[in-house]
Formats: C-alpha cells, sequence, structure tokens
C-alpha cells in the first residue's frame, strides 16, 4: 500500500463528519473544505455548493464532445459513533491492524470514494488525460436521506448532465470476489410518539383505570408482522413487489455467502424472515419492516412502579421495486391508525425515505463495468442486489436519465454503521486501480 495514499485516508478519516449531529455541522464543513482542496490540487475545476443542510462537492475535468460523460457519486458525512464504549479505537483516530483500516466512515464511504479520487489523482498526474468526461458529486447528507440532493440535481440537470452514475458504496459478497449490484432497497422511515396521562403515575394507584403507553407501543409494534410466516401485516404493503425472477435465485444461491454466512455474521442464535426466501433473497429482493428504536418506561436497576406517560417508536421499511415510499408510508400510517390501542393518542412524523433501485446488468455500460471488476480482481464479478439504500440513485434515474453502476468495495464483516467500523487496504488499493479501469472502460 502506497504510504501517501494511505496517509490521504488518515486525514480525511479524522473529520467528524456525522451529518445528523447538528454539532457536527462545522466538523461535516470542513470535511467538504478538505475534499475542494484536494480535488483542486489534482487540477480539476472545483464548486462548493452549500444548502439548507450539508454542502454539496461538484468536480470537473474539462468536458468536450464525443466521449462519455461519467459521474461519481460518494458521500463524505459518516453515522454516529455510538455506543462509543465498545469501539476498541477511538472512532476518528484511524487505527491500523494487520489489512484493515478502523475508523468511522472508513468504509461507508469516505475509503471507498477516496479510492476514486485517488484513481483519478493518479490518471492525471501521470500525464494522461483522463479517457472520459468526469464529474465528481460527492454529499454530506446520505446518511440522514439526502434531503436537498434530489433538488439540487434537478437545479441544475443541465450542467449534471451524464451518460452514467459510478458509485462505491455497497458490498461484495466476500473478499476478493468482485461484486456488481444491480439493485438497491428503498426505504420509508415513521416515528411515533404515544401519549397517555398528562405525566408519569404510580402504577399500583393509577394502573387498571387508565391505558399505559408502553403496552399500546408494544401491541403496535406486533402488529406489523405475521410472526408464524415473518410477513408484514400493513393492508397493501405487498401490492408494488416485483417477484424475484428464477435467474437472480438460482445466481444468489450459488454464492459463496448464504444462510451459514448469515448466521455467523450476524451471531444471531436463529434465522428469520419470510418464510419461503432464503437470507440473502429475503434482504436483498424482499420489503421488510424494522423497528430500530422502542422507548418507555423505567430502564435502570432494579423495579420501579410507574406507568409511563409516553411511548416512542421509530420505524424504517425496507422497499423493492416497484414500491412507492409515499404509498408504503400513507398504508403504514393508515395501519397504525387503526390498530392504536384505545385510551392513548399517536403522533406520527413521517421521515425520511428514498425510491428502490434495479437496472438491467448486462447493458452495455454494466457489462464494461464488469469488465473493470474482471481485471481488476482476477475473476468474473458475482451479479447481486443489496439490502441497504442509497437514496440518490433511482432520482439520478429519474432527473438525469442515467443509470447507476454500483462497484462496492465493502466487506460483510467491515462494521459499517456499527462499532470498530473497518476498511481492508487491499480493497481501498484495489479501488484506485478499479476507477483507473473503469474509466478506461467506459471510454471504449
Ligand atoms: N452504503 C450504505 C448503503 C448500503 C449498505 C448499500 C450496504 C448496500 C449495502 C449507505 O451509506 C447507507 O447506509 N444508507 C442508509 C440510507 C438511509 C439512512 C436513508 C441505509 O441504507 O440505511
Ligand atoms: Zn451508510
Amino acid at each position: 500500500m502506497d504510504q501517501a495514499d494511505l496517509d490521504t485516508l488518515i486525514e480525511f478519516l479524522r473529520f467528524p463528519s456525522i451529518s445528523t449531529d447538528s454539532a457536527s455541522k462545522g466538523h461535516v464543513n470542513d470535511c467538504a473544505d478538505w475534499l475542494v482542496a484536494r480535488l483542486q490540487g489534482a487540477g480539476l475545476d472545483v464548486e462548493k455548493h452549500s444548502t439548507a443542510g450539508h454542502p454539496v462537492v461538484l468536480a470537473k475535468n474539462g468536458h468536450r464532445a464525443g466521449r462519455p460523460t461519467v459521474m461519481i457519486y460518494g458521500h463524505y458525512d459518516v453515522q454516529p459513533v455510538d455506543p462509543l464504549e465498545l469501539w476498541d479505537h477511538p472512532p476518528f483516530e484511524p487505527h491500523i491492524e494487520g489489512d484493515r483500516i478502523y475508523a468511522r466512515g472508513s468504509t461507508d464511504n469516505k475509503g471507498q470514494l477516496l479510492a476514486h479520487l485517488l484513481g483519478v489523482e493518479k490518471t492525471i498526474a501521470s500525464g494522461k488525460d483522463l479517457p472520459v468526461n468526469l464529474t465528481f458529486l460527492f454529499e454530506g447528507e446520505e446518511e440522514i436521506g439526502s434531503p436537498h440532493l434530489e433538488p439540487f440535481l434537478t437545479e441544475r440537470r443541465g450542467s449534471l448532465a451524464c451518460d452514467v452514475v459510478a458509485i462505491s458504496d455497497t458490498g461484495m459478497v466476500a473478499p476478493g470476489v468482485p461484486t456488481f449490484t444491480y439493485g438497491l432497497r428503498g426505504i420509508a422511515c415513521i416515528e411515533l410518539t404515544l401519549k397517555g396521562p398528562k405525566g408519569d403515575l404510580h402504577s399500583g394507584i393509577y394502573g387498571g383505570a387508565v391505558a399505559n403507553p408502553a403496552t399500546a407501543v408494544a401491541h403496535l409494534a406486533a402488529s406489523l408482522h405475521d410472526v408464524t410466516k415473518g410477513r408484514v401485516q400493513i393492508d397493501g404493503f405487498y401490492d408494488g413487489v416485483v417477484p424475484l425472477e428464477q435467474w437472480e435465485r438460482d445466481a444468489w444461491a450459488a454464492l459463496p455467502m448464504g444462510d451459514a454466512e448469515m448466521l455467523t455474521l450476524t451471531g444471531s442464535p436463529a434465522l428469520y424472515g419470510e418464510e419461503g426466501y432464503s437470507s440473502l433473497e429475503r434482504t436483498w429482493g424482499r420489503p421488510t419492516a424494522e423497528v430500530n428504536g422502542i422507548g418507555s418506561g423505567y430502564q435502570g436497576e432494579g423495579s420501579k412502579t410507574v406507568l409511563p406517560a409516553e411511548a416512542l417508536l421509530k420505524l424504517s421499511f425496507r422497499l423493492v421495486p416497484d414500491q412507492d415510499p409515499a404509498e408504503i408510508m400513507a398504508q403504514a400510517k393508515a395501519h397504525l391508525e387503526s390498530h392504536l390501542p384505545p385510551g392513548v393518542t399517536m403522533d406520527i412524523a413521517m421521515g425520511h425515505h428514498g425510491k428502490p433501485y434495479k437496472v438491467d446488468p448486462h447493458n452495455a455500460y454494466g457489462k464494461a463495468a464488469q469488465r473493470a471488476l474482471e481485471s481488476t480482481f482476477g475473476k468474473a464479478p458475482a451479479l447481486i442486489r443489496e439490502g441497504g439504500s442509497i437514496p440518490i440513485v433511482q432520482s439520478f434515474k429519474e432527473v438525469l436519465e442515467a443509470d447507476t453502476l454500483l462497484l462496492g468495495l465493502a466487506l460483510p464483516d467491515c462494521g459499517a454503521h456499527a462499532p470498530n467500523e473497518n476498511f481492508s487496504l487491499e480493497n481501498f488499493a484495489a479501488g484506485i486501480q478499479l476507477n483507473q479501469r473503469l474509466l478506461e472502460e467506459l471510454a471504449s
């Protein structure tokens, strides 16, 4: 591994650019400035745009007629670090051990973004012209649902016009197995607040006379699934779902990753999910409802006989083509309202959302990307979909009419969004080469 590249990665990882945390706003901005300086140093034309949220950084080479225009997207914001006590080293003091660099954002997405930037820097530094018209688009709000990026694209659809988008922000099915992702799940988030009495009550004096919001929230959460079939019980939830194709089921069943690996990776006592589907099918090709947070009442040591005044529930739905987040949110709202137990009130706040994405992996750009993966890693890529979401990808299709090539470098045990997130340095080096080969293949 080139020491200068590693030092650059370490610098980038030191910014605590946590987009959801308002106290980190200055750090997110400093991180954008760091990217601006780096891109200018590479000789690109750079623009930093402030938004109502975090900045967008754009950089272009000289665009000329007769070459394809490729947009490379990445995000420089990161998820929060808690629980901090579970990190073996401070999350913003990058630590190298073996082939891995440990830091928040190392895989998701700074390491993968930087591999593209360094690939481009190296091509330019070698005196070669880049083979394509290139636009880098780096945002600081992906981890909060990219709320300001779609309007940004719409306003600048002329200057951001491109033939294809490339992103490294997805996974590889196993170390050394190049992976081309042709689908992502969408997402819809909802937050509920249930209110009962005007304040916490003694559960002996008042228990039995009024409804308990903690019990009510448990009923609501439980109403979302048919536990025996592992299916979501919201009316209309599956209406828009496009069934998995047989070739996908066959191809995924043959991957060096399946139920056994899922069990090991998650450390769960057993697998569980929708009846009739493998774990890969459940996570990549089927929709889900998840409770991301639930809270009410006394959580401290011992017992406290309280009847809590309030309860909270944070939900997210992962969606597949052709489910529409707005429709799912409306169906979920109707379900929650009709299943609300008596004696409590409910506030429903709609959170961020993004559409699912799927593309034909065999179109000309897809094949070019797969050739680049094959020549970088020395074997033919696996074709997969992913369970995670990158909300702006479907907007690239709708606003810019461009397909997205998803060339992920994340390993299954990278710990994205979790303590001890890490990035494989081998994949970092491979990503730099992949960028160079990708641009050549897309130009040919
Ligand atoms: N890189 C991930 C998305 C991802 C993860 C794709 C794993 C494929 C496999 C991205 O940074 C992310 O975490 N997205 C969020 C979006 C949400 C906060 C709107 C997600 O999927 O939870
Ligand atoms: Zn993420």
